[in-house]
């Protein structure tokens, strides 16, 4: 009997028409919208699979609005975005991190707005540790005339679409398309299209790993410190968690989401509003961790009842299983 596994693929373009077909009224713009995202995914595949082959690898030469020195890729895998979702004529504006303004298409009569870190943790990209690319789809309110920054300053509940590709061992996209569930494609390189990998992801309720940057807890506040102090010493008697960080949000998050666990990056007196900026990195992973059974919060409030202040606006981030993400919660309100 044939293994209909292999003569019958899921690839994320078959699932996103299939998703699309639950939905009558659906115009196909997400989906048109999504076959952007995978190209532009395929293609920094490609140069991250060889930077160190082709110089790649290093600087840019300027920074960015962040105040972040650019690495070429960051500069490239940015156009690289920017000119696939222009292509598709399905985005009215973007939000990158690598542009200090927003990206406005005049005259689109487009509805969507995306938000994307075309290259997450690329500090990590000179030594060949994963990396990753983040994006949000939001619907715009004001369809008519053309959009203005504002329009995406909406409460994080608000995105439709939520994902990240991973490149490391293999290629990896993760994304909710907004239906409460997570689903992961593997990249085959052979065939060049991402298959169904890992259906329904669901993030376990509780872990046995923490990950944060250790090196900041000379400014993190008294919650942060009792909370991380408790995993370190066996809270509640369990076992004391181990301690992963790999400095790439993106793949930070993909072994929480897999393994279980909290992922934090705190506030703290070097970081007021934490180092995570809300619209491309806390609202799509955060809304990723909730649709996959998890908790992302700030510490205090729910990531994604949140408003940015401003379209580079940052948040600080606790976000993993329920449970973990519920202790740290506890830690915040008896620490206030
Ligand atoms: P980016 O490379 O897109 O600027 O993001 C880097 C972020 C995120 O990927 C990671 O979780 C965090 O920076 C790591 O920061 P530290 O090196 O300060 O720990
Ligand atoms: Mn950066
Ligand atoms: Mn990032
Ligand atoms: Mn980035």
């Amino acid at each position: 009997m044939t293994d209909h596994t292999q003569t019958n693929l899921v690839t994320l373009t078959r699932h996103v028409f299939e998703t699309q077909r639950l939905h009558p009224d659906a115009s196909g713009d997400l989906s048109l919208l999504l076959n952007a995202i995978q190209i532009g995914c395929k293609f920094v595949e490609a140069c991250v699979r060889k930077a160190r082959l082709v110089h790649l690898v290093g600087l840019a030469g300027n920074q960015n609005v962040q105040g972040e020195d650019q690495k070429k890729l960051d500069v490239l895998s940015n156009e690289m975005f920017v000119n696939a979702l222009k292509a598709s004529g399905k985005v009215k504006m973007m939000i990158s991190e690598e542009d200090e303004d927003a990206i406005i298409i005049q005259g689109s009569q487009a509805r969507y707005c995306v938000t994307f870190d075309p290259l997450d943790g690329s500090s990590n990209i000179d030594a060949g540790v994963n990396v990753g690319t983040i994006f949000g789809i939001f619907q715009l309110k004001n369809h008519t005339q053309d959009a203005v920054a504002k329009d995406i300053l909406v409460k994080g509940s608000e995105i439709k679409v939520a994902g990240y590709c991973m490149y490391g061992s293999s290629c990896n996209i993760v994304v909710t398309l907004g239906s409460g569930r997570v689903d992961g494609f593997t990249l085959d390189p052979a065939l060049g299209e991402f298959i169904l990998t890992h259906p329904d992801i669901r993030v376990p309720s509780r872990g046995k790993i923490y990950s944060i940057n250790e090196g900041n807890s000379l400014y993190w506040d008294d919650a942060t410190r009792a909370y991380i102090e408790s995993l370190k010493n066996g809270p509640d008697g369990r076992k004391p968690y181990s301690a992963r960080y790999i400095g790439s949000m993106v793949a930070d998050v993909h072994r929480t989401l897999l393994y279980g666990g909290i992922f934090a990056y705190p506030a703290d007196k070097k970081s007021r509003k934490g180092k995570l900026r809300i619209l491309y990195e806390s609202f799509p992973m955060a809304k990723i961790m909730e649709d996959a059974g998890g908790k992302a919060i700030t510490g205090t409030k729910r990531i994604l009842d949140l408003v940015p202040e401003s379209i580079h606006d940052r948040c600080p981030v606790f976000m993993g299983s329920a449970d973990d993400v519920e202790d740290a919660l506890t830690s915040f309100k008896t620490h206030d």
